[in-house]
């Protein structure tokens, strides 16, 4: 079961500590927030998932971590100079601004006046000075992909790993668009991350590995959770493709308040590679690049069998880090009636909190001292945070590590004291098992290997 709509999620993440408004005590920003105690956790367990599946258990993967400010002239060359950008129109009734291609029936949807100007291209990328002094003649943009930092990138990580295609460069990390219209929660907004692999091919043998990065992709969505019926896969009209593109997939998920993307497949070509590159024309580029004269590398792969060098395609998977924690938290979220009570039903790996220890009377030395021991031993085995609930209501704290997907929680009470064993609430049985504290590590760990 996943939420009835947007507001139970809003209200579940704010009171639980997931997900802020950003700068909320000066009355919030549009389109940015903040991720509290819980939401960093799920946040950082979900890049972290998607890492290891990318990077650790394959072998063909280099990771990078560059930088967010970007030269213009890396944009300018990847063409987001140009055509970065969505149609805007003001309505000249309410002065309200909106993107064109969002309108129903061109109509303002703040005052529905028809009165609107003719759309004009709004680029997208936030700027900022660079030096102390803001005179517009040094500057650089806040990246609106991470994907061009791999771009520039890719002769200084083939000569350090001397890599040949197939491989990929994987990035995670910020992005910023200045969207028109920044809404649904956390789906669009002005700053956000980005998980982002550059897969490079041989030209010929892109499509297929086209279709085996969508196959891919969609095996780890729902390995995360996220079920196959909510999932729908879309091929991008030729007429709605990015400036790049040969073609693209776009994953599409059924979030609260309709179909949308969640991640984007796209067959890249040489487009990127080729607009940066220098000396084009000794290359037979397939796409139309960008024309360059100021670029100082040779972005090209010397073929072993022809000694001929080519510009390699490019396959690239990007997620939303923020899109994927909202499919994942409605898919979690579960509302039992019979039960009175509302439980995430996370995968384990994503849980903020993996188990909480918690003694029955509050400050009672004994049961504390104890509950500090199980949860260093616990930690210790590092499959993520445990934490101690101290506050001697049971209730309470069962109802707040149902709510934030805790798997388990482990009591520590009288008996313990005399028997050596703890009580383990199981979150989506409620079944309760009681545990010998010789085996506690063991029972922990293999709750993680099975679920
Ligand atoms: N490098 C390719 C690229 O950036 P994109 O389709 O514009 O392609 C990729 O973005 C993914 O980034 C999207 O599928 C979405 O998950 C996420 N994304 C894009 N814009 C976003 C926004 N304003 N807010 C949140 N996530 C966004």
């Amino acid at each position: 079961m996943t939420a009835k709509n947007m507001e139970d999620l809003v209200s579940l993440c704010k009171r639980r500590g997931f997900i802020f408004q950003s700068n909320d005590v000066y009355g919030g920003m549009k389109g940015l927030y903040d991720f509290g105690p819980m939401g960093v956790e799920l946040k950082m367990n979900l890049k972290n998932s998607w890492w290891r599946s990318i990077v650790y258990e394959r072998d063909d993967i280099e990771g990078l971590d560059s930088t967010i400010l970007t030269s213009p002239t890396v944009l300018k060359y990847s063409g987001h100079e140009d055509t970065f950008s969505d149609p805007l129109v003001d309505c000249k009734q309410c002065k309200s601004r909106w993107r064109a291609d969002q309108l129903d029936n061109n109509q303002c949807p703040s005052c529905s006046s028809n009165d609107l100007t003719e759309p004009r291209p709004f680029n997208l990328m936030f700027k900022t000075a660079i030096g102390p002094v803001d005179d517009g003649s040094s500057f650089a943009y806040l990246r609106p992909e991470t994907a061009q930092q791999i771009f520039v990138n890719f002769k200084n990580i083939i000569d350090s790993t001397s890599r040949t295609p197939p491989f990929g460069i994987a990035q995670i990390g910020k992005s910023f668009r200045n969207e028109i219209t920044p809404r649904n929660f956390i789906f669009r907004v002005r700053e956000f991350e980005q998980m982002e692999l550059e897969f490079f091919v041989k030209p010929g043998s892109d499509e297929d590995w086209h279709k085996y990065w969508v196959d891919q992709r969609l095996k780890w969505w729902s390995e995360q959770g996220v079920s196959s019926d909510k999932l729908k896969l879309l091929e991008v009209e030729k007429e709605e493709l990015s400036h790049y593109s040969k073609a693209t997939f776009d994953i599409m998920y059924e979030f609260p308040h309709g179909l949308e993307e969640l991640e984007g497949v796209a067959n890249r070509t040489d487009f990127d590679l080729g607009s940066h590159t220098k000396n084009q024309e000794d290359y037979e580029i397939k796409a139309k690049v960008t024309p360059n004269n100021s670029s100082t590398t040779k972005l090209a792969i010397q073929d072993l069998e022809s000694k001929k060098w080519y510009i390699p395609f490019v396959i690239e998977p990007s997620a939303g880090v923020e899109r994927g924690v909202l499919a994942i938290l409605n898919e979690a979220y579960t509302q039992e009636e019979e039960n009175n009570r509302t439980v995430l039903k996370l995968k384990s790996h994503l849980s903020p909190i993996k188990a909480a220890v918690i003694p029955l009377k509050r400050n009672n030395s004994d049961l504390v001292n104890l509950a500090n021991k199980i949860k260093s031993e616990l930690q210790s085995l590092g499959l993520g945070r445990v934490m101690i609930e101290n506050s001697g209501n049971i209730g309470k704290n069962y109802r707040r590590h149902d709510e934030i997907g805790t798997p388990m929680c482990i009591t520590i009470d009288f008996e313990t004291l005399e028997n050596q064993s703890v009580t383990v609430r199981d979150r989506d049985t409620m079944k309760q098992d009681r545990v010998d504290l010789s085996n506690i590590s063991t029972y922990y760990s293999n709750y993680f290997k099975k679920n």
